[in-house]
């Protein structure tokens, strides 16, 4: 993400149609999202964007725990007529590649509510492992709802599938 997508991704992060109806209700401001980019221990997001140059969601990763654990995970949202078309199992991949190759981590995870079948699908294609169930997780739209853990080893990914080497 380059500095110009800010208010893009300060917009998205703050619009429910966006993040979904399974995610909790989140407000980011242009400068919130400055912050974020200068705080290396931060959310690092990036943007998916087609070859015609049209930018269509963002996949994330950041530290679990503590950033000296170098336990990741990842998080993603396209906007609402994007969806369906794999590109965000393609952006998880690609995201994985990234992580496995420029990162010592032994472990990438990400969580979904349990209603949320196309994230589910999406991590399963990307070849993560359903781990369990975390109950009342998050709070969202006022409940408190279960999330489940999905999870990819180094010694699973094996191999990059779409990057071969990072900068
Ligand atoms: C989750 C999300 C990122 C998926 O993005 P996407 O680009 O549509 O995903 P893909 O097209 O790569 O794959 C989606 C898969 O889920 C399937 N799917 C979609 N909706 C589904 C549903 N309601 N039930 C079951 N499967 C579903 C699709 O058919 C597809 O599988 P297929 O390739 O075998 O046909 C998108 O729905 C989104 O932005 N949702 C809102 C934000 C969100 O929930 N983020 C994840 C938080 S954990």
């Amino acid at each position: 993400m380059e500095k110009e997508d800010l208010p893009l991704f300060a917009e998205w992060f703050s619009t429910p149609e966006v993040t979904g109806e399974y995610n909790p209700l989140h407000q980011m401001s242009k400068a919130g999202a400055e912050k974020m980019l200068e705080n290396p221990h931060e959310r690092k997001p990036f943007i998916i964007q087609k070859k015609d140059g049209s930018k269509i969601g963002f996949v994330t990763h950041f530290c679990v725990l503590h950033p000296a654990g170098k336990l990741l995970e990842i998080g993603y949202s396209l906007v609402p007529n994007e969806r369906g078309k794999g590109y965000c199992t393609e952006a998880v991949e690609i995201m994985l590649d990234y992580l496995f190759l420029s990162r010592d981590t032994m472990r990438i995870q990400a969580c979904t509510d349990t209603r949320n079948h196309a994230s589910q699908k999406v991590l399963e294609k990307a070849g993560f492992k359903k781990e369990g169930t975390m109950r009342k997780y998050l709070f969202i739209r006022g409940q408190l709802r279960d999330s489940i853990v999905y999870s990819i080893l180094r010694e699973e990914w094996k191999e990059p599938k779409i990057l071969t080497e990072t900068i």
